[in-house]
C-alpha cells in the first residue's frame, strides 16, 4: 500500500503526502453521493483520471492536498487542501472533505482544518484563506465559523443541487487574525 509519509502531525490526525495506492479510496470517497453532496463532484470521477490528475509528473504548486490519516485506527479518512493558491497576493481556498462518513462529527474536520491553517499561515506566510461553503451546508458553515472564519459575501443561486438552485456564501480568515 506504499509507505505512509507524515508531513504535519496532529492529535487525532495526521497529514500526509497524498499516496497513488490509495486511488482506490479516494476514487470510493469522491464518487460517495452522501460526501460528494457540496463539493461540486457532478460527473463521476475515474480511477484513471485521480491516478493522472490527482498525480501530475510535476510538482503542482496551485494545489496542495494531503491525507487525512487517524491515528488510532492507523486509516486514511479524508482529504484537506489548499487550491486555486495565488503566490502573489498570498491567498488560497480551502477544500475539505472526510470520507468515510462514520468518522464526521469527532473533531476532526475542526482539526484538520486547523492543522491546514497552521501551514497556510506559518509555513507559507500566506495571508489570507477563503472557503466557498453552500448555504445549506449547516454542518460545514458552524465549523468553519467556529474555527474563525468570517462571511464575506453571499452569492444566489451558484449551484443546482439535487433539484434546486442554492446559494453560496465566501467565508475568509485572515493570518493577523488567528492566535497560534
Ligand atoms: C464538513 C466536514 C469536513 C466536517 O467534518 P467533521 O469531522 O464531521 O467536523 P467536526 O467533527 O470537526 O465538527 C462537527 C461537530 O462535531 C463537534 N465536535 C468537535 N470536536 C469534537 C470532539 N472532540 N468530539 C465530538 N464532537 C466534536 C463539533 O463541535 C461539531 O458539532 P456541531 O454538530 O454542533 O456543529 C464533513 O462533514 C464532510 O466531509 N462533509 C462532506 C464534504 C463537505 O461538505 N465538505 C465541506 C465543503 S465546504
Amino acid at each position: 500500500m506504499g509507505e505512509k509519509v507524515v508531513f504535519i502531525q496532529g492529535e487525532q490526525i495526521d497529514l500526509l503526502v497524498k499516496n497513488i495506492d490509495h486511488s482506490k479510496i479516494y476514487h470510493k470517497w469522491v464518487n460517495n453521493p452522501i460526501v460528494r453532496k457540496y463539493l461540486s463532484v457532478e460527473v463521476p470521477e475515474s480511477l484513471e483520471v485521480i491516478k493522472k490528475e490527482w498525480f501530475p509528473d510535476y510538482r503542482d504548486y496551485k494545489n496542495i492536498w494531503f491525507e487525512i490519516w487517524h491515528k488510532e485506527d492507523q486509516i486514511p479518512i479524508g482529504m484537506v487542501g489548499l487550491i486555486r493558491i495565488n503566490y502573489i497576493y498570498r491567498n488560497a481556498e480551502i477544500g475539505i472533505y472526510i470520507g468515510e462518513t462514520e468518522y464526521w462529527g469527532k473533531g476532526i474536520g475542526t482539526e484538520a482544518i486547523n492543522l491546514m491553517l497552521g501551514y497556510a499561515f506559518n509555513t507559507l506566510n500566506f495571508h489570507k484563506i477563503v472557503v466557498g461553503v453552500n448555504a445549506n451546508n449547516t454542518q460545514s458553515l458552524k465549523i468553519f465559523k467556529k474555527i474563525g472564519f468570517v462571511e464575506e459575501g453571499h452569492l444566489k443561486d451558484m449551484e443546482f443541487i439535487n433539484g434546486e438552485w442554492t446559494d453560496l456564501k465566501w467565508l475568509s480568515i485572515f493570518k493577523k487574525n488567528r492566535k497560534g
